[in-house]
């Protein structure tokens, strides 16, 4: 089956994603994943972070077809339970007063900008740069790209949406320098996740509030990778205890089902007015049904500090494979359960091959830096046996 799925992929799907891994996954239960041919994966990637339930949790699931039983979607045109209730969840979990959902990390994102411009726009100051950083990712779309700072991301596609401007990670006098009196809003992440498990400091991220405070600037957080208890908080602003004026939301927010959030302190989010922005598709009843029940699921099985405790767990693991092994792993990184692991760049795809032959499922950033985001619902058995196979391969190679 696996080889005719290819073919119809090489012919028919466009080549951007060039050639995947070779596998096509039928099942999925808890950490784990079926491939077509029976063989049994390891996820230490969970959907790149969006599993955080794992996989087919029970309630997830019942919720779902409780849902599809009723109503998908409506449109904007009329209330939507559903919708008003996970806004009232996510404001009150975090530092945010009002919620717009959508359906990506690109699209939340793109509506993180609208908004910043926007609360300029209606103040009658005419602000529209914002600065975002090196090295990290915002998404796909145009603006998101001229956002993202990565050459190999925006190429292809200049001229880019104008006004971004990208200074580096963790320095606050390349912030300053780049700060004018069009400066909107300076967004970050506080882990960068794609390009391999990045922290900002936590001094940096105060600076920055500081800064945004006396300059009249907005400060964003991009927390579609971060939120949802990945780091071992609900929120990786609460991890640093910086509150931002826009944060925005995706991935695991719908533990799979596609949903993204801008979430807006009240001052800042009064600035859309009816007809300022809009969706189709964003927070429809079944998409708001998936984020309401990852929230209860969170709250009944303590995810969020589970998260916080096998993140320890596993990176204290982690620190004791890198003293056996100094010359294979050179930095362990991040928090909770984004992991960044460092590894020489002479074995770093040989490791990330032999981890997936051997059924564990990971991520390579930049070629050398493992991103490891399992789901929340992990335990200390699947760390060891993750751990304990890391090892064998490092001795071996
Ligand atoms: C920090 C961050 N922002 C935005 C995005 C884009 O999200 P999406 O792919 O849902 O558009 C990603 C995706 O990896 C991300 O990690």
């Amino acid at each position: 089956m696996l080889n005719n799925i290819i073919e119809l992929d090489k012919k028919y799907y466009m080549n951007t994603f060039g050639n995947r891994l070779p596998v096509c996954f039928v099942k999925g239960e808890g950490m784990t994943l079926t491939a077509d041919d029976g063989k049994i994966y390891y996820d230490f990637l969970g959907g790149i972070a969006v599993n955080a339930l794992g996989h087919s949790h029970p309630k997830l699931i019942a919720a779902l077809k409780n849902q599809l039983d009723k109503l998908i979607h409506t449109s904007s045109l009329y209330y939507i339970e559903n919708q008003a209730r996970l806004a009232e969840r996510l404001a009150n979990a975090s530092c945010a007063d009002r919620i717009f959902f959508a359906n990506s990390g690109a699209e939340a994102n793109e509506g993180a900008f609208k908004l910043a411009k926007m609360y300029f726009y209606k103040k009658g100051i005419p602000k529209t740069e914002i600065i975002t950083l090196d090295k990290s990712f915002h998404g796909r779309t145009l603006a998101t790209v001229a956002a993202t700072g990565q050459e190999k991301y925006q190429k292809p596609y200049r001229p880019l949406t104008p006004g971004f401007i990208q200074v580096e990670p963790n320095n606050y006098d390349a912030v300053v320098n780049a700060v004018t009196d069009k400066t909107a809003a300076i967004m970050i992440e506080l882990i960068q996740g794609e390009s391999g498990v990045h922290p900002m400091d936590v001094e940096y991220v105060e600076n920055l509030r500081k800064l945004c405070d006396e300059k009249d600037i907005l400060l964003i957080f991009d927390e579609v990778q971060t939120g949802m208890g990945r780091t071992g908080k609900l929120f990786a602003h609460q991890l640093y205890g910086v509150e931002p004026d826009i944060f925005t939301l995706a991935k695991a927010l719908g533990g799979g089902v596609p949903i993204g959030a801008v979430c807006a302190k009240e001052s800042v989010a009064a600035a859309f007015e009816p007809g300022d922005h809009g969706t189709t598709f964003g927070g429809n009843p079944l998409a708001t049904a998936a984020g309401l029940a990852v929230m209860d699921i969170f709250d009944e099985e303590k995810l969020v500090d589970n998260s916080a405790k096998m993140g320890e767990y596993f990176k204290a693991k982690l620190n004791s494979l890198m003293a056996e092994y100094p010359d294979k792993i050179k930095e362990i990184r991040g928090s909770g359960l984004l992991i960044g692991i460092e590894l020489d760049p002479e074995i770093a795809k040989e490791v990330f091959d032999k981890l997936f032959e051997n059924g564990f499922l990971t991520s390579l950033c930049g070629g050398t830096a493992m991103r490891l985001a399992p789901p929340l619902i992990i335990t200390e058995k699947e760390i060891d046996l993750f751990v304990n196979k890391l090892e064998k391969i490092l001795k071996e190679i």
